[in-house]
């Protein structure tokens, strides 16, 4: 059975024992994919948290094998192969259009392995040294048994970086602080023309808010998700509030 899953619109189906369910309304990830990089060239909350990354990675002895689990248009990948040249990642992600960007950006690689496929697909149990998970755990079904997943992937003692969305993603919130940046870095015309070329952005972020508000994406207090990361058998390193108060990051190592 495939792991892939197709979206269709703003709502997509989950593969389910052989069969498909839909969960309502959820985000297009195949659609978001060809502006998702806008994120990283013109979001300076993105651009933080991967120098959050960068510098997390020079902290920890390097890892034999990374799992970048929903690893979208690669951005995390390519930070982990650059800063561990001798390390072999694995980039996880079940949308098509999404891991046809990271191919194409991350082609000069050689240690990368591309797998379209869903967390719960990937079977591979204790070979990780170091699992990486960011914003993609509110999106999938049952995370507390997602986050079992992640556990299941490493070996005793692994580093598990974790980063989830837990607030309801205010939209209009991110679109004023959006042109409020873009306006003072490139004036009021460039940051207009940056606003309507991400609109296939807006639209996403919009159907992740409805699916938030309807229950079918989770949200968590920073203390429902440590709680969370603890029981599927972590311990926590660090834990910090991020991108503006809306998301959780976690370092933590999967106990013995
Ligand atoms: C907001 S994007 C994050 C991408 C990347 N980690 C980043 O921060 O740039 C969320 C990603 O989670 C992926 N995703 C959704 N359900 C998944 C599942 N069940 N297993 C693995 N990845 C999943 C989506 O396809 C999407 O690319």
């Amino acid at each position: 059975m495939s792991s892939q899953v197709q979206s269709q619109g703003s709502v997509s189906a989950d593969l389910v024992d052989g069969g498909t369910v839909s969960r309502g309304t959820q985000a297009d990830w195949n659609a978001y994919a060809s502006e998702y990089d806008l994120l990283s060239d013109h979001n300076p909350e993105y651009r933080a948290l991967q120098r959050d990354f960068e510098a997390f990675l020079a902290t920890i002895e390097t890892p034999d094998r990374i799992v970048d689990i929903g690893g979208g248009t690669g951005n995390y990948t390519q930070i982990a192969a650059r800063c561990c040249p001798g390390s072999a990642i694995r980039l996880v992600e079940p949308h098509e259009g999404m891991i046809a960007v990271a191919r194409r950006k991350l082609s000069d690689f050689r240690n990368i392995t591309y797998d379209t496929a869903t967390l719960e697909s990937v079977d591979a149990p204790g070979t990780a040294d170091l699992v990486v998970c960011v914003h993609a755990l509110y999106t999938m079904p049952d995370p507390d048994r997602r986050l079992a997943d992640l556990r299941r992937l490493l070996r005793p003692g692994g580093w598990l970086y974790l980063i989830d969305l837990g607030r309801r993603l205010d939209v209009k919130d991110w679109r004023a602080y959006l042109f409020s940046h873009l306006r003072r870095e490139h004036g009021v015309f460039r940051a207009l023309r940056i606003l309507w070329q991400s609109r296939e952005i807006a639209k996403q972020n919009t159907a992740i808010e409805r699916a938030q508000t309807e229950g079918v994406y989770r949200t968590h207090t920073a203390e429902e998700f440590a709680s969370a990361v603890t029981a599927a058998g972590f311990d926590i390193h660090r834990q910090e509030t991020v991108y503006r108060g809306y998301s959780d990051l976690i370092v933590a190592r999967a106990r013995a």
